[in-house]
């Protein structure tokens, strides 16, 4: 007995997002920037002030860059070359979390032991050299309170990080202080920035009319140059990156798996947008999906954007690969046209994500645009749903085609890759030559 059709019919309908809807939901997220702009209180989203414009391209100089915000932490030695041009000199790279052997992200785990792990990481950048001056830009990737472009201090855990003795802290404190206890205080972190920020940053020191950078990955984000930025006493700051913190962009209709998946997450209420759009989650959405049709209500496979995306790309004519993987995770052999429904499904969500990822940008264009002309302009995202997920990008084009209609053809968007390395190489340049 294969899958109830009409529970099917109804699951893909609930992953479905028309035109109509979606302009919608962009012109919900323009409404909530605005407001946001007004006062940050009346938006669900953060709204960060970065403290950073853009570059000029003409930053030069070797710099350590820091990339901390997945499971996945590097660290880079960069020389700017100015004219857009740099080579990354070294670089060293480690997960947080090796199943079975370490973890640094759960609970049990404690900010010293995080940021110790960190630090012996830079030291392996530096090969050990305790005496050369160092100055690093620091890429975290979190939602944080900035004064400045040095103290990020993080507000919350996202992407199911939970550290102990995080939230709340300024990173680059502790950042500094594990530096010290390894006895390599001559690395000095002189900025601190997201990566969405670092996207901005590294695309528009290569690219000219670039004013928006995004994150699609294991998490989503996405920040872009404002004109104009007040302080909370009404004083203008001038123009600034402000890191939208869209994950958290609350003011769309979350269907019954986003409900049901955010009441089980390491922080409920937090980040839907997220939760309905970043790599972290397709995956999981689809395993409630695929319960749901064989009466498991409750069960979660462990299904990976990974997973989905084999499925994706499994276009033979038995659909042999996307078989096995139902097989390997759900743990059933599963016949061809149910193993053809889970795929269709897994695109559904796919496409469901870049729609609404399309809608955030078009937001920010027209937001930028205001009553005038939308500018020619690339819009520049990194991250491997973007770069890798099959259907991601091509919906995000397609979708912001509706919404844009005749001005689509001022905008596309390209792929930064790299860019929280570089971005942060750019970011520390722009600290220390700021006088
Ligand atoms: C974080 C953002 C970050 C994004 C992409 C989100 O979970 O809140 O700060 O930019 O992930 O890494």
């Amino acid at each position: 007995m294969g899958f109830n059709e009409e529970q099917f019919k109804e699951i893909l309908a609930e992953f479905t997002i028309d035109t109509e809807r979606l302009q919608t939901i962009a012109a919900s997220f323009r409404q909530d920037l605005q407001l946001g702009l007004r006062d940050v209180e009346l938006s669900s989203m953060r709204m960060l002030k970065s403290y950073v414009g853009l570059p000029s391209g003409k930053e030069t100089g070797e710099y350590l860059a820091l990339d901390f915000g997945g499971t996945n932490v590097r660290v880079f030695r960069i020389r700017l070359d100015g004219g857009g041009k740099f080579e990354i000199i070294k670089r060293v790279g480690r997960p947080l979390i090796v199943p079975g052997k370490y973890d640094y992200i759960c609970k049990e785990s404690t900010a010293e032991q995080m940021f110790d792990f960190i630090a012996e990481l830079i030291d392996e950048a530096i090969d050990g050299d305790h005496n050369t001056k160092y100055y690093l830009g620091h890429t975290f990737s979190f939602p944080s309170t900035q004064t400045n472009l040095y103290d990020a201090k993080l507000i919350i855990w996202t992407k199911e990080f939970a550290t102990q003795g995080v939230e709340g802290e300024i990173a680059n404190d502790l950042l500094v202080e594990a530096l010290k206890r390894r006895g390599a205080g001559n690395v000095e972190p002189v900025a601190v920035l997201n990566d969405t920020v670092a996207v901005l940053l590294s695309a528009a020191y290569k690219t000219p009319d670039i004013f928006i950078g995004s994150i699609y990955a294991t998490g989503h984000n996405t920040c872009y140059l404002e004109s104009s930025i007040h302080d909370p006493n009404g004083v203008g700051l001038g123009g600034m990156i402000l890191n939208l913190e869209c994950g958290n962009f609350m003011k769309l209709i979350p269907n019954r798996f986003d409900k049901e998946y955010d009441e089980r997450s390491e922080k409920p209420g937090e980040q839907r947008f997220e939760k309905m759009v970043s790599g972290r989650y397709m995956g999981e959405l689809l395993g409630m999906a695929i319960a749901e049709l064989l009466g498991e209500k409750g069960k979660n496979y462990g299904l990976t954007s990974i997973d989905m995306s084999m499925m994706i790309l499994d276009e033979s004519e038995h659909l042999g690969k996307a078989s096995d993987i139902i097989m390997a995770k759900v743990g059933r052999e599963l016949d061809y046209a149910d193993v053809k429904k889970i795929r269709e499904l897994a695109s559904a969500i796919v496409i469901r994500s870049a729609r609404l990822v399309a809608a955030s940008f078009v937001a920010i264009i027209w937001q930028r645009a205001g009553s005038g002309k939308i500018q020619k302009q690339h819009v520049a995202v990194d991250g491997s749903v973007y770069e890798k997920m099959p259907l991601a990008k091509e919906n995000i084009v397609k979708a912001m085609g509706e919404l844009l209609e005749e001005d689509a053809a001022q905008v596309d968007t390209i792929l930064d890759n790299g860019g929280s390395g570089l971005g942060a190489a750019i970011a520390a340049a722009m600290a220390v030559n700021k006088d």
